[in-house]
Parts: C-alpha cells; sequence; structure tokens
C-alpha cells in the first residue's frame, strides 16, 4: 500500500515534468531516485548480512546453553546427594543432644543467678514457681518477627511503654525528658484508656532522658545525662530513690545514631541489670548487678551504632535495629552473645514488618515473649518466635 502510493507520487510528478518539456530537471530526478535505490539496496543488503550472522550467533548460543543447563542438572543432583547425607547427619547430632541433655540437663549459664540464691531467698522461692525455666537455661534464639498489633498512638513520637515481667503493670513514659511516668494495671486497661493520663502518676526525684528506661519487679532503672550519665533505680510503689550510679563513659555520644536522645540503653531481666552504651561507633555491654549497681562485666559487641536505631536483648543475646533515613523497614544486622553461643553466620536476619516510623524504643518481656514498641507516636506489639540456640556439644563428663 505505502510503497504503491509512493510510486503514484513519482509518477505523478514525472508526468508533470514531461508537460513541462524539462529534460534536464528530468535527468536529474532520475539520477537522484536511482542513487536513492542503491543506497536503500546497499543497506537491505547489509541487513540481510547482519541478520545472517545474528542468527548463527544465537543458535551457537543456544547450544551453549544447552550445555550448561545438562552440567548444571548433573551438579544439581550431586548437591540433592550431599544434601540427603547432611540431614541424616543432623538427624544423629539432634538425638546425640537428646540424650546427653536427658542426662544433664542444661545449667543456668549466668553466675549471677547463683549469687541471688544466697542473698535474696525470697526472690528465689518465687522464681521457682514462676516459668522461668526457658529464660535461665539461656538457649532461646529469636527466629522471626511472628506477628505485629498496632494497639494505640498516643503521646509525643518518641517514648517507651513497656510491661514490668514481673507483674502485669504497663508503664507510659511520653517523649524524651520528663519526670512522670503513667502506670495502668495491664495492657487491657492501657488499651482501653482514653489517654496517657489517665494512668496513676508517678512523679521521680529527676527528669529521665533518651529512651532507655527499664522496669523490672516495681523497680524502675532510669538514665539522667548531666555532665555524667548517672543510673538511677527507683522504687514505684514507694516512690523512693534506692541507689544510683555513674558509668564510666567518657565522652557522650548517643548509643544508637538513629536516636540522638538516647546515650544509654537500659535492660533489666532476671539476670540482672544491662546496659547499652557507645564507645566512638562501637556499641558495648555492661552486665550490673541490679542490687548495688556496680559492674560485674562489659563486652566490646562489635555492632556499629552507625544507624543503629534500637535493640533488643533476648536470654544473653543482644540484636541491633538498623534503618535509614527517613526511615524504611527495620532489621536485625548484628548480633552480640554474652556466651559466644551464637556465630554471626547463625543469627537469622530479621525484619520487622513494613511500617514508615521509626522506632524509639523496643522493650522485651521475656515472660510473654512479646516486644514492646514506641514507633512514630504508636504503641505496638511484636510476638516473636523463638527457637534454641545451636551450642557445641560437651561429652558428658565420667562418672
Ligand atoms: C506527651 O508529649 C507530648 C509532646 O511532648 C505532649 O504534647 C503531650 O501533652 C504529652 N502528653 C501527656 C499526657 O503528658
Ligand atoms: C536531660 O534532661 C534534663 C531535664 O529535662 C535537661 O535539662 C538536660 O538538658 C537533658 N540532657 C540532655 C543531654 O539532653
Ligand atoms: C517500701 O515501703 C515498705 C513499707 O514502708 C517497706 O517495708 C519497704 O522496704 C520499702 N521498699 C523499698 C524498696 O524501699
Amino acid at each position: 500500500m505505502k510503497a504503491g502510493f509512493f510510486f503514484s507520487i513519482i509518477l505523478s510528478m514525472l508526468a508533470q515534468l514531461s508537460r513541462a518539456q524539462n529534460q534536464y530537471h528530468y535527468q536529474t530526478l532520475m539520477n537522484y531516485l536511482e542513487s536513492r535505490m542503491a543506497s536503500v539496496e546497499e543497506r537491505i543488503a547489509s541487513w540481510n548480512e547482519q541478520n545472517s550472522r545474528y542468527n548463527s550467533d544465537l543458535k551457537k548460543f543456544r547450544h551453549q546453553t544447552v550445555d550448561l543447563l545438562e552440567k548444571l542438572s548433573k551438579d544439581y543432583e550431586k548437591f540433592r546427594e550431599d544434601l540427603e547425607g547432611a540431614g541424616v547427619r543432623v538427624d544423629r547430632v539432634e538425638k546425640e543432644i537428646d540424650f546427653i541433655e536427658t542426662k544433664n540437663p542444661p545449667k543456668p549459664c549466668v553466675k549471677a543467678a547463683d549469687k541471688m540464691v544466697e542473698q535474696e531467698p525470697v526472690l528465689t522461692e518465687r522464681k521457682k514457681k514462676d516459668e522461668f525455666y526457658e529464660v535461665s537455661v539461656c538457649v532461646d534464639l529469636v527466629s522471626n518477627i511472628q506477628a505485629m498489633k498496632i494497639l494505640k498512638r498516643l503521646g509525643s513520637t518518641k517514648g517507651v511503654w513497656t510491661k514490668d515481667s514481673r507483674t502485669a503493670k504497663v508503664y507510659i513514659f511520653n517523649g524524651t525528658s520528663e519526670d512522670t511516668v503513667y502506670e495502668f494495671n495491664s495492657v487491657k486497661e492501657f488499651s482501653a484508656s482514653s489517654g496517657i493520663s489517665k494512668g496513676k502518676q508517678i512523679t521521680l526525684p529527676s527528669a529521665w532522658n533518651g529512651t532507655g528506661h527499664a522496669v523490672y519487679d516495681g523497680f524502675l532503672y532510669y538514665l539522667t545525662e548531666r555532665s555524667e550519665l548517672q543510673v538511677n533505680k527507683f522504687h514505684l510503689e514507694n516512690g523512693s530513690l534506692v541507689d544510683s550510679a555513674v558509668l564510666p563513659v567518657q565522652e557522650q555520644v548517643s548509643v544508637y545514631s538513629l536516636n540522638p536522645d538516647t546515650m544509654v540503653d537500659l535492660i533489666a531481666d532476671e539476670e540482672g541489670l544491662w546496659a547499652l552504651y557507645a564507645i566512638e561507633d562501637t556499641i558495648n555491654l555492661a552486665k550490673m548487678d541490679s542490687d548495688t549497681l556496680d559492674i560485674e562485666n562489659m563486652w566490646e559487641t562489635s555492632c556499629s551504632r552507625i544507624n543503629a536505631e534500637a535493640a533488643f536483648f533476648v536470654c544473653g543475646t543482644l540484636y541491633v535495629v538498623y534503618n535509614t533515613r527517613p526511615p524504611s523497614r527495620s532489621r536485625v544486622q548484628c548480633v552480640f552473645d554474652v556466651n559466644d553461643m551464637v556465630i554471626p553466620g547463625e543469627a537469622p536476619l530479621l525484619y520487622f514488618p513494613r511500617r514508615f516510623g521509626a522506632h524509639s524504643s523496643l522493650k522485651y518481656n521475656p515472660v510473654e515473649k512479646i516486644m514492646y514498641a514506641w514507633d512514630d507516636g504508636y504503641q505496638i506489639l511484636y510476638r516473636m518466635a523463638l527457637t534454641k540456640k545451636l551450642f557445641t556439644i560437651v561429652p558428658p563428663p565420667e562418672e
């Protein structure tokens, strides 16, 4: 159709030209058309040649792919055989672990637990009744974030909410520097309340700084940042400051670069009080005696504070949570185990559900296996899935 149209134009032009009897212009036009035709023909020839070259290339490529696929399927066969062999070995190791565990049940992994037996017989009595077996043997490893529940949106963009894992009470710390804590009798009561101020008001002797507070067994551990970083222990029921201690930190840098108000993050559990702080760009961990606030041990975790937003601590293992600015998806990218029971390669890469805020605090409750998170003013619960840490098998002692 198009070619026909083209020729009809040429013919009508030629007719016009002959009518004009302009021989000279006719010849010029013919020359022009001939040279155009020649160049088009030349191009067509070169396309044909290229096309056949592509075809042969394609054929060669197809052969290579078939060869490669054949080779791959052979390798895969071998890989599967290896995998089956490994599976049998894992089964055997698991049976051995079972056998060894029945012969000698795992011991609590922290000496502090033994110390408390001598110091606080009452506490030990209570501990036996409660279900602390899993936590105190220290073999839980977080494998996944199983579920998320957004409970409420109350208060400032930054803050802390946490539950005392010894009682059902919930504490709300609105903002990063206040002196009033709000207490609710349960998560349910908080969830049903129309505002933070509906809770029982507890006034502290001094304002807290940051989002690193911890509540355990009726005591609040909180931080004041003046010229020194001071850990305070406060009895929530009696409203009295029980003790305080200064941390041996020379330069005050925030422990997580994405949460610049928090110099120290405190975690209280049945093994004691743990403090996270930064030395230069590395997160350090100190283990404190929760009765006396003495420092018992210190570790350099090898986790960077840069782009960290929070951390949580489960059974002797620290999980540092990283994000970006502006916030995207929070994820655990560094793990540190105080007993060297978690090999970095073994640690799971945990992603938080996709949200667009940033966590100002993450407080793990070992009894419920739930994390209390404050994300851009939202109070969120994360349910954690746990697995067991792999550990080296030590042959049972000869009897
Ligand atoms: C929580 O903090 C925000 C921001 O600092 C403030 O506007 C609000 O009044 C506070 N709420 C309560 C109940 O203190
Ligand atoms: C800690 O809080 C107090 C009281 O609000 C405030 O005066 C002080 O500047 C804060 N310290 C830091 C380092 O932000
Ligand atoms: C709290 O008060 C009670 C009664 O006054 C007292 O027996 C108890 O020792 C106090 N506890 C603390 C931690 O101050």
